[in-house]
């Protein structure tokens, strides 16, 4: 099969398309034949290799989110069949969706519905499951509540405006001015232009942050919470970063990964709460090109791969 081989830690470069060996379906395991793969913001992190991701075997197969359908059965897979449409996220520490296929535990992936094309089911994968597990799982937030969501034009953190938004919660987001419009389309109902305002000051007594920006943005996002406010994070604080203040609680969602919240994500998609991101389409052949706008951190919606 075809797929992008990270064959170093390092810039875009390190990404070589090329063969690799077909994926087998071990017991439990299903062998999906890859339509639509999405980028997401840790695939450049492995690539650049820092910290936590300092431990990979060469070549390797980035990418955590596929849309395809099963075209081999492992043994004991009684629920799903071949041809089935299906999509899904691959266990924490394993990839290897930017491929033709894939192997992985059929317990954990959700048939795909026909009105979800392959390309919007690929780009919804990790980041519904991601904004499910921190808003519902972990911030529990209900309505009435207001949150502070940073980063709305990202893939996570747009999903997560519109599940707040059916929630019931008052949504507030930070974001580029020329991503505004975006944002609002998505359910934002304040906008902070992070460029232009300090929202540090320009918002107070939230009941929830829900960090997808990290670093000294986490650090000031203590400052707009009401005392027993929340802080759920999934882009890290700076490290040794000690949050001073006592009376709020700081949360990180554990994001495992199921089949339960995927078909959360397609109950939502069916009462029109929640719809497809935008999205940029790439060939798997052009996948340094889609990583140098992922590595920008100013990208709108999602990136997503058409790979067959
Ligand atoms: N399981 C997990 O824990 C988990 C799962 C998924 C993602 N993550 C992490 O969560 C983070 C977000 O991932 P993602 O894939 O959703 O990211 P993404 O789509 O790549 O996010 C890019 C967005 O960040 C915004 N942004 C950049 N700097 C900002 C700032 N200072 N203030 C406000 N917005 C800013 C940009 O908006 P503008 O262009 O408008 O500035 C851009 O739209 C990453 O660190 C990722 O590794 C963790």
């Amino acid at each position: 099969m075809k797929a992008v081989l990270l064959t170093g830690h390092g810039g875009p470069e390190m990404l070589r398309y090329g063969d690799a060996p077909d994926p087998i379906a071990g017991p439990g395991e299903v062998v999906v034949d890859i339509h639509a793969a999405s980028v997401n913001a840790a695939d450049y992190k492995v690539r650049l290799g820092k910290g936590r991701y300092s431990d990979v075997r060469f070549p390797h197969i980035l990418g955590r989110d596929f849309s395809g359908v099963v075209s081999a059965l492992g043994a004991g897979v009684a629920d799903l069949a071949i041809g089935d449409a299906v999509f899904g996220v691959t266990e924490q520490g394993q990839e290897g969706a930017y491929a033709e296929k894939i192997a992985i535990k059929a317990a954990i992936v959700a048939r795909k519905p026909t009105r979800l094309g392959h390309v919007e089911a690929a780009a919804m994968a990790l980041t519904s499951l991601t904004a499910l597990w921190a808003l519902e799982d972990t911030a529990r937030l209900r309505a009435g509540e207001t949150i502070l969501i940073q980063g709305g034009a990202g893939g996570v953190a747009g999903f997560a405006i519109q599940l707040a938004k059916y929630l019931g919660a008052s949504v507030i987001t930070t974001a580029s001015a020329h991503n505004h419009d975006y944002v609002r389309g998505l359910g934002a109902d304040r906008v902070i232009d992070y460029h232009a305002e300090d929202f540090a000051t320009a918002v107070h007594d939230c009941d929830v942050v829900f960090d997808t920006v990290g670093g000294d943005v986490q650090i000031r996002s203590y400052a707009v919470l009401k005392p027993g406010g929340r802080l759920v994070w999934i882009a890290p604080a700076p490290e040794g970063f000690k949050p001073s203040r006592k009376d709020v609680e700081t949360l990180r969602p554990a994001v495992a990964r199921d089949r339960a919240h995927l078909e959360r994500m397609l109950a939502l998609l069916e009462r029109g709460a929640v719809w497809p991101p935008a999205i940029t389409p790439f060939k798997l052949a052009d996948a340094a090109e889609a990583h140098r706008i992922s590595e920008g951190r100013h990208l709108q919606g999602k990136l997503v791969f058409e790979v067959r």
